[in-house]
């Protein structure tokens, strides 16, 4: 079985893995630790296992870990934390946008990408920019207005 090296960054720290070359994303990411990066389907359905390569929202379940090599990856743990959440989070808890939390990881990274790239972006735009990433719980609305209310704020400046 080939075995690989990698190096990479994730949520800002330089970071080294050996792993099998068929091992995926989202295997080595959780293997070492990075457990806030959850496994849902494993067939890149359900968009729990969200991670941002490169910026770039992706299912860490399809993607082969070797294609990490050298580049950069967030994980909801780089957004910030309970005692400096991003507004996105904080977003989450004042909208009830979590509720047994599964989804959420992945909802929030994808949402990160969202108003980074539009800062204002409609409901429609968030709707369509959350379609991958599953929820059984909340019914979307409450995660949407969540997502909405970022976006609104900035829109107030
Ligand atoms: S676990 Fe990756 S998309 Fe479901
Ligand atoms: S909050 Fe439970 S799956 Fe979304």
């Amino acid at each position: 079985m080939t075995e690989l090296r990698i190096a990479f960054t994730l949520n800002g720290e330089p970071c080294e893995a050996q792993t099998a070359a068929h091992r995926t994303l989202l295997e080595v990411l959780r293997a070492r630790g990075a457990v806030d990066v959850k496994e849902g389907c494993g067939e890149g359905v359900c968009g729990t296992c969200t991670v941002l390569l490169d910026g770039e929202p992706v299912s860490s379940c399809l993607v082969l870990a070797a294609r990490a090599q050298g580049r950069d990856l967030m994980t909801v743990r780089g957004l910030g934390d309970a005692g400096a959440p991003h507004p996105l989070q904080s977003a989450f808890v004042a909208h009830g946008a979590a509720q047994c939390g599964f989804c959420t990881p992945g909802m929030l990274l994808t949402a990160y990408a969202l108003l980074r790239d539009r800062p204002r972006a409609s409901r429609a735009e968030i709707r369509r920019a959350i379609a991958g990433n599953l929820c059984r719980c909340t019914g979307y609305t409450k995660i949407i207005d969540a997502i909405a209310a970022c976006a609104e704020g900035a829109a107030r400046g």
